[in-house]
């Protein structure tokens, strides 16, 4: 059995740190395992122009404790009136990696997001020809569909265009919770990818409704039925090129999320790592732990491996109730993994 496993230094291809007091708070956890993170913008008001990128990567490396050698990957937020020539802009200048595509109205500060991909074809056009990627929050938002159903639905309604009229974009399909998405995604060409959460390994929907309402288990995309789970379990350990981590880290204070009209999001920053290596760990396959969190991700974007390693151990990890203000992912469990000091 193995009992230590050491790996290139992995990075975290999408998460929210916040702005203000939170991202002072949590910087730390995602510096401390990855050494680059692909930063989400949907801020209040969101991060849409070069010169708002360059102030918040300012920001965050404030925020980033000193000694912790970390890059923040920073992203534009794609409005209905995103310019070609701003996002050009940006990546030309290096502080835009990426564009996020958030539906309008999807989830957790989108109201400002795209109301109907026709009106960026322009943009996504322009970031197919620079070699920018477009990181796609995949949910349609229309009322009449369930909300189970969502991310499936956006496939068929959305994403199989995008992905037939733009053959020359790079899309990663974001936190991908369904059978269907794992098999629209193996299926399409080489430039789609998708990046998958520690929680959409982890728990199904019962964690979120069983025995009482917990809202600590309620994310966006929500939790599925468990034969997407397997399903998404087994896309992540399967050694695809096209899978890799994205923790989506979300962090909401505790009253924002034990309210009547609670926020969507899961804090798993401290223990993402360890929370993963279960997982592989559980299938058998450790030895493939490596691409997933360290290799894939970089190889799709186009970006250079990192240098160094991090070792995980077998051990105890009691994940605290608490991390300041906010709940953490398996808080109160006992993971049978420990980052190596
Ligand atoms: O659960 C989520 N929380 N999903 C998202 O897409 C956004 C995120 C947030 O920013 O809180
Ligand atoms: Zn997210």
């Amino acid at each position: 059995m193995t009992d230590r496993l050491t790996i290139r230094r992995p990075d975290d291809w999408h998460v929210h740190l916040r702005d203000g007091a939170m991202l002072d708070h949590v910087a730390q956890y995602t510096a401390r395992q990855f050494a680059r993170a692909i930063i989400m913008p949907n801020l209040s008001p969101p991060v849409t122009t070069a010169e708002e990128g360059a102030a918040y990567r300012d920001r965050i490396n404030a925020a980033v404790p000193a000694g912790l050698d970390f890059t923040p990957l920073i992203v534009a937020y794609l409005t209905d009136h995103s310019s070609p020539d701003e996002m050009a802009r940006g990546h030309d200048e290096g502080i835009f990696t990426a564009a996020k595509l958030y539906p309008a109205h999807a989830t957790t500060g989108s109201a400002h997001g795209v109301t109907d991909v026709a009106k960026i074809m322009p943009v996504l056009e322009r970031m197919a020809d620079i070699g920018m990627p477009l990181l796609i929050h995949g949910e349609v938002t229309d009322h009449d569909v369930d909300i189970f159903d969502r991310e499936a639905v956006f496939i068929e309604r959305t994403l199989k265009g995008l992905v037939r009229d733009l053959p020359g974009l790079r899309i990663v399909f974001e936190h991908i919770t369904t059978s269907e998405a794992v098999d629209f995604v193996t299926a399409a060409p080489a430039n789609v990818a998708a990046t998958i959460t520690p929680q959409h390994l982890h728990i199904n929907r019962n964690a979120m409704l069983v025995g009482g309402i917990r809202p600590h288990a309620y994310c966006l995309p929500v939790a599925k039925r468990e034969q997407h789970r397997l399903a998404v379990r087994a896309a992540a350990v399967s050694g695809s090129p096209k899978f890799f981590l994205g923790t989506d880290s979300a962090p909401h204070a505790v009253h924002t999320k034990e309210a009547a009209c609670g926020c969507a999001g899961i804090f798993n920053a401290p223990y993402a790592l360890e929370s993963y290596i279960q997982v592989f760990d559980e299938e058998g396959v450790l030895d493939r732990f490596e691409g997933f969190a360290s290799e894939h991700g970089p190889n799709f974007y186009g970006l250079p491996l990192n240098t160094g390693t991090v070792t995980l151990e077998r051990g105890e990890t009691l994940v605290p109730e608490r991390v300041g203000e906010v709940v953490p992912f398996h808080a109160g469990e006992t993971l049978g993994w420990r980052l190596a000091s």
